[in-house]
């Protein structure tokens, strides 16, 4: 089959695009036919030696999938074939990925496309749609009626979060780094847009919430603890999943005063059950219109090593270049 691996850790310039053995797929799998997959920052610390778990060799690069399924086995009756799936959590944890023709998946980790979401839209919404619903609702409990803030309303993880928020009656303000991103917030459903290069974050966020946000969800790698604190409400619930290496200062003394919780967690860690969980909420909202894929253009998987550099530059030195995910089209 075809697809895009490396054989070993380093710059984009390593992910090979070319034929290897077809997956093995036995009782305990699935074998899908891969039709979309999409970019994520994970894809690019791994690809690049963060050496989080051992690799397959050759290691298929890519999280997300969208694809149908051509073989079930044994152990897998709930699913059948030819029918249309997604799911993300491949790559990880020593697993295969998905920039390929075929992924053997285990069913745990495979959801039911609707009939009315195209296999692009749903690779784009896969780890970035499950992460934000971990992060709101198994995680920061959120409530219809409470306020939420979200650093990069129009990013991979933010545009989720945004939007998911929104479909459970939460008040949303976020950042955006352009009048023409902050105008994607808004018709996301952000009620309110800062746009951090020419505002001061901490002042407007005390403006659009003086009694402070019930839940800062902190996207970037190196998280802001003094204007996290500063903007929590009483109670207060701050959500952090970025940034393995950031070792900032932390306000203690505000923080415990006020009763504020820290929230942590990696969706790789998260178990199948409570993803499915999510997935199922996903599917009903992009069913209904309440949540739509952001994609910033698509491309064929040959150009998976200009994927990685352009996630790269987008997450990593902040270009601000991307405004939607990165799509790879499988053939
Ligand atoms: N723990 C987990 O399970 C988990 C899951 C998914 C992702 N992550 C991590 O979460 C992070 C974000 O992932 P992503 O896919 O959302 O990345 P992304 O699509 O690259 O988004 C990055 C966002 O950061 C914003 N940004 C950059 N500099 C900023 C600044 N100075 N102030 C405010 N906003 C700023 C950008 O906004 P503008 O474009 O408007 O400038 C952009 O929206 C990554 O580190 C990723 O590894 C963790």
């Amino acid at each position: 089959m075809r697809a895009a691996f490396i054989t070993q850790p380093g710059p984009p310039d390593c992910i090979q695009v070319g034929e290897i053995p077809d997956p093995h797929c036995d009782d305990s799998h699935v074998l899908v036919r891969v039709r979309a997959a999409s970019v994520n920052p994970i894809d690019t610390y791994i690809r690049n030696g963060a050496n989080y778990w051992p690799l397959p060799n050759p290691f298929v690069i890519g999280c997300d999938f969208a694809g149908e399924i051509v073989r079930v086995g044994k152990h897998a009756s709930h699913l059948h074939e030819g029918q249309r799936v997604w799911g993300s959590n491949q790559g990880l944890m020593g697993r295969q990925g998905t920039f390929a023709q075929y992924a053997a998946i285990e069913p745990r980790w495979i959801y039911p496309s609707p009939d009315s979401v195209n296999d692009r839209d749903l690779a784009a919404t896969a780890l970035v749609g499950i992460t934000a619903h971990l992060g709101l609702f198994h995680r920061a409990k959120l409530q219809p009626g409470e306020t939420v803030f979200v650093r990069g309303g129009t990013g991979g993880v933010g545009a989720m979060v945004v939007q998911m928020a929104k479909a459970v009656g939460a008040r949303v303000i976020t950042t955006a780094g352009s009048p023409e991103k902050a105008d994607r917030c808004r018709q996301l459903g952000a009620d309110e847009v800062i746009e951090y290069r020419t505002t001061e974050t901490k002042e407007a966020l005390a403006r659009f919430s003086p009694h402070g946000v019930d839940v800062f969800w902190e996207t970037l790698r190196e998280p802001d603890f003094e204007l996290a604190v500063a903007g929590l409400a009483p109670n207060g619930r701050m959500v952090l999943m970025a940034g393995r290496d950031a070792r900032p200062p932390f306000p203690v003394g505000p923080f415990y005063v006020k009763g504020c919780s820290l929230l942590g967690f990696a969706m790789f860690a998260v178990a199948a059950e409570i993803q499915q969980q999510a997935a199922m909420d996903i599917n009903h909202w992009i069913d209904s219109g309440k949540l739509r894929a952001q994609i910033d253009r698509v491309l064929p998987l040959g150009e998976s090593a200009e994927a990685h550099r352009l996630q790269e530059s987008n997450t990593v030195a902040k270009s601000g270049i991307l405004q939607g995910k990165l799509v790879i089209d499988i053939d």
